[in-house]
Order: structure tokens, then C-alpha cells, then sequence
């Protein structure tokens, strides 16, 4: 008798507290497509787990309601309010992770930010993206090579920064001349590529909306760690979007987005010596980087939940 009550109790269609994620998910198709189902299985059901550890109130739940409708409010082509929560969360950061699993010693790869402009100049190496003429010369050299160290030649390097007021070109059209701090690069026969910059500076990430209050909230600041973008691309390899990281910058542990990895953080050496300087076309001192980027060839993502 016990046991056929529970098996009727187990399989009721009805609304109730202790089995509320099972209740929902049991309405959901057989014939609904198997990931659509899994996924929304595995959200209903830790949906459910998180407002039952935390009890919201009504007013609690329209508040969050109203966060979602101000965030979907704020997005347009140019701005993506949900990237942006996904980023301060550090969702973008893991789902990216998640993607490109490489084997040891290849160039880590990070989030693209929202800041990427497709066909940007293409330059000869050693020209300087810097149009604006503010900030600190730097001079960016190194090669790219394969996991074997063999150097790749006519790898594609594209390359962007903020300027040194801490905007990119995009955020400032009229201000900024047009394509200032990005370019793109071509590897040579020994895989080296070289171009002269400014060295980066921190920045906020756009907090003038939902996110941004939410962030205060949460007692976090918007800056990012310094940093320059680049995405690295060549035949059979695995495409490689990356940042390098200026090591001095009061933000890399706590960077906004999550976006900073050890491994991506290089050594800026300030070179105070005329004749180095008259040789890269600046006046000293000028900071020189020397980064290599290391590709793996293509590689599938590894699913955890099959
Ligand atoms: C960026 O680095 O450009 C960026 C990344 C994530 C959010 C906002 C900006
Ligand atoms: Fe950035």
C-alpha cells in the first residue's frame, strides 16, 4: 500500500515543492531534440536547486525579472548587455575553456571582448598602429610556431588596444582617427612578425548599465587588467584568439572578466639606449616586448556530458 502511494506520488503530474524540477522537466517531448533536451533538463533542474537555497521573495524575483528586461533593454547591434553579464559572471571565460582544451605549451586562448573589428589595415611588419600619437612607444616582436617550436610562415596576426585614454577606436569614432591601434600582421619565412604601439593601459569595461550597477553591487570594479588582443590564425592550425598582459598592472588578479591566464602575462622591458631606439624609429626610452605565440593544429571540443 506504502509503496503504491509513493509510485503514484512519484509520477504526479501536479505542481509540488520537493519535486518541482521533476514535475517540469517530465512535461518536456521525447521527440524534443536530444541536446534542447538536455540542456533544458540540466537548467530546470539547477534552476530549481538555486531559488530553493535561496528563498527569493516575490519582490527579490521581480527585482531580478526587471535586471533580466533592463539587460535584453540595453543590447543592440553594438552593444551586447548579455555578453557582458556572461563575462563578469565568468561564463565566457569558462565556455571558452571549454572549447579550446590545447595541449600543453600552445598559445591559451581567452574571450574576444566586443571590441573586434573584422578587416582591419593590413600593415608590412614594423609599421606602427598607434595613429593617434598618445601613450608610451612599445615595439611587440616574436615568431609563431607550431607545438614543435617549426616556425609558421604567413601566420595572420590581428592586433587590438585600447588608446591611451583607455578607449578603442570604436568607442570614439570622430575622436579617434579611424582603425587607431589595430592592424593586421603577416608572419615571414622564419615566422617572426614585429610592429611598433603604445603600451596598454587598464580600462573599464562599458558599466554605465545593468551590469555595471550590478557590478557596484557586488562591491567589483569594471577595469580590465592591460592588455593587447590578438587573434592568430594560419592553415591546419587551431585559430588562436589571446591577449598579452602588461605584468604591472594593478588589475591582473582582478581583472573584470576573468580574462587574464598566467601564461598570457609577458615581460615588458623598458630599453633606455639611443642607438636601440634611433634602430626601431623612436626616441628612448621605448618599451620592447618579445612574445611568441605557439598553434596547435585543429582540435574538436571535449564534451563532459554526453
Ligand atoms: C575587451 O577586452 O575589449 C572586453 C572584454 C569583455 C568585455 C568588455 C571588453
Ligand atoms: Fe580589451
Amino acid at each position: 500500500m506504502q509503496s503504491s502511494t509513493s509510485t503514484v506520488q512519484s509520477s504526479s503530474p501536479y505542481f509540488d515543492e520537493a519535486r518541482s524540477a521533476e514535475v517540469v522537466n517530465a512535461r518536456m517531448s521525447n521527440d524534443a531534440n536530444p541536446r534542447l533536451r538536455q540542456v533544458m533538463s540540466v537548467l530546470v533542474k539547477h534552476l530549481h536547486a538555486a531559488i530553493k537555497e535561496i528563498e527569493p521573495t516575490h519582490e527579490e524575483w521581480f527585482a531580478a525579472v526587471r535586471f533580466l528586461t533592463e539587460t535584453g533593454q540595453m543590447c543592440t547591434d553594438w552593444r551586447q548587455e548579455y555578453i557582458l553579464l556572461s563575462d563578469i559572471l565568468g561564463v565566457s571565460m569558462l565556455v571558452d575553456a571549454i572549447n579550446h582544451r590545447r595541449p600543453s605549451g600552445a598559445t591559451p586562448n581567452t574571450i574576444l571582448g566586443p571590441f573586434y573589428v573584422a578587416n582591419a589595415p593590413e600593415y608590412p611588419n614594423g609599421a606602427n598602429i598607434c595613429l593617434d600619437g598618445k601613450g608610451e612607444p612599445m615595439v611587440v616582436e616574436g615568431r609563431v610556431t607550431d607545438i614543435k617550436g617549426k616556425p609558421i610562415p604567413n601566420a595572420k596576426l590581428e592586433v587590438w588596444q585600447t588608446n591611451d585614454d583607455g578607449f578603442y577606436d570604436v568607442q570614439q569614432k570622430g575622436i579617434q582617427p579611424d582603425s587607431n591601434l589595430r592592424g593586421v600582421f603577416t608572419s615571414d619565412a622564419e615566422g617572426r612578425y614585429w610592429f611598433k604601439s603604445v603600451k596598454p593601459r587598464h580600462y573599464p569595461i562599458p558599466s554605465d548599465g545593468p551590469v555595471g550597477k550590478l557590478l557596484s553591487a557586488m562591491g567589483r570594479h569594471p577595469n580590465r587588467a592591460a592588455h593587447l588582443h590578438f587573434i592568430v590564425t594560419a592553415p591546419g592550425f587551431d585559430p588562436v584568439i589571446t591577449h598579452i598582459f602588461t605584468p604591472d598592472c594593478p588589475y591582473l588578479p582582478e581583472d573584470a572578466v576573468f580574462g587574464v591566464k598566467r601564461e598570457l602575462i609577458a615581460d615588458f622591458n623598458q630599453i633606455d639606449d639611443d642607438e636601440a631606439a634611433k634602430r626601431v624609429g623612436f626616441s628612448s626610452p621605448f618599451w620592447l616586448v618579445s612574445w611568441d605565440f605557439t598553434l596547435a593544429t585543429s582540435s574538436k571540443p571535449v564534451r563532459a556530458i554526453p
